[in-house]
């Protein structure tokens, strides 16, 4: 079972002072570094039971949970969901080497375009299943799979709107449904739609709806689709825990009077979101100005991630907010600055050049970017 407190054990607070796992949270950073994204792993395995928890509340069909590496592709945290039993979405060749080193048993292949590499290495290793993005995709899947004589699972890969540029349309696929039935060497057996990372609900339904509309077309055609695929799109934990239950039954609902599909979902962000917590420090306190400068950009941050910014001092937990501190990034831009929306509960008085200031929710889509943050790649990645 899932700890639901876990995340209060790991992170706690002592004299108004960050506890990581019980030790001060200076601990864990680096003296040579100037910046460091502390990952915690446990918290990853713990929204991996959740999910599946919930998943199972949700619905009596089978599902598999397979991660979408790309939020955050290191060997350690894919680790943690070779642990945890789940699978993994992948849309390179490098993310497909590294599943297959560690032997991860469901493996879903994703990707605007795959390459004949990244195909080739797919069909050969037997993956679960490969969503085809458009429809010379799946010509050329059947070429690949009729050169080495296997048959190769696919899905389709729903648009979400008629103008996206992932993905193939119902007209598309009813224009080519002869062809499709006479190819032998993919088997159309699932429906796959991505609604877009921290999606609004309004878009998660439409898409869905979209998707259910293609699973209709193919059955209809006699196609047995048996994966239902939601992509991903689920903010971070802390923020949808309580309505996950309401929220993953009204995406399945559609589907739910078919007793046998298996529904596949692709949670980055969900798994990983709130595992990631960014320390900078103040490099800067211009009192004149109200101005406090970190060692590291925020930009980043606000315009690759789409994450939901929550803050923290970690030196001072609780504290009266005074005066109208603005908070900036330290790239020569203006537009690298908090906005003053963003910071909801203000910034104390008392901070001080040198004390921290951390990014919550900074798991997701940061890893492979985490250079740019620093203006010297004086970052450090600690997994804890
Ligand atoms: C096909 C697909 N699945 C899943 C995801 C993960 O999305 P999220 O981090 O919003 O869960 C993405 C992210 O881009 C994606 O493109």
């Amino acid at each position: 079972m899932y700890k639901n407190s876990l995340i209060n054990n790991i992170i706690s607070e002592n004299n108004n002072e960050l506890l990581i796992k019980g030790e001060h949270f200076e601990k864990f950073l680096s003296k040579e570094k100037g910046a460091t994204l502390i990952v915690i792993k446990d918290i990853i395995s713990d929204n991996c039971l959740f999910l599946n928890d919930v998943i199972k509340k949700a619905t009596k069909n089978s599902f598999t949970v397979c991660y979408a590496y790309k939020v955050a592709p290191t060997m350690e945290i894919l680790e943690v969901i070779k642990e945890r039993g789940m699978g993994i979405e992948i849309y390179s060749l490098t993310e497909l080497e590294m599943a297959l080193s560690i032997g991860v048993s469901t493996i879903v292949v994703d990707g605007m375009y795959k390459t004949d590499e990244l195909l080739t290495k797919s069909i050969q290793n037997n993956v679960t299943i490969i969503n085809a993005d458009s429809i010379k995709e799946i010509i050329r899947i059947n070429e690949i799979a009729e050169k080495y004589n296997i048959i190769q699972d696919i899905g389709i890969r729903v648009k979400k709107r008629e103008d996206s540029k992932m993905g193939i349309s119902v007209e598309q696929i009813e224009q080519f449904l002869t062809t499709l039935k006479s190819f032998h060497n993919v088997r159309v057996i699932g429906v796959h739609i991505h609604p877009g990372s921290n999606a609004s609900e309004e878009v998660v339904i439409n898409s869905y709806l979209k998707m259910f509309n293609m699973f209709k077309v193919l059955r209809n055609a006699g196609f047995l689709i048996k994966y239902v695929d939601f992509g991903g799109g689920l903010p971070e934990r802390n923020i949808v825990e309580k309505s996950l239950l309401k929220r993953i039954s009204e995406y399945i609902d559609a589907f739910e009077k078919h007793e046998d599909i298996h529904y596949i979902f692709e949670p980055g962000r969900f798994i990983v979101g709130d595992a990631g917590i960014i320390f900078s420090r103040v490099l800067d306190k211009r009192v004149d100005e109200n101005l406090i400068i970190l060692n590291i950009a925020v930009m980043p941050y606000f315009s690759n991630t789409k994450s939901t910014f929550r803050y923290m001092f970690p030196s001072q937990i609780k504290y009266e907010p005074k005066g109208s501190w603005r908070i900036c990034g330290l790239w020569p831009l203006d537009q690298d600055e908090i906005s003053s929306e963003a910071l909801y509960q203000g910034v104390p008085k008392e901070l001080e050049e040198g004390d921290c200031f951390c990014i919550l929710n900074a798991g997701a889509y940061n890893i492979d970017r985490i250079e740019e943050y620093t203006l010297t790649g004086d970052m450090e990645i600690k997994y804890i």
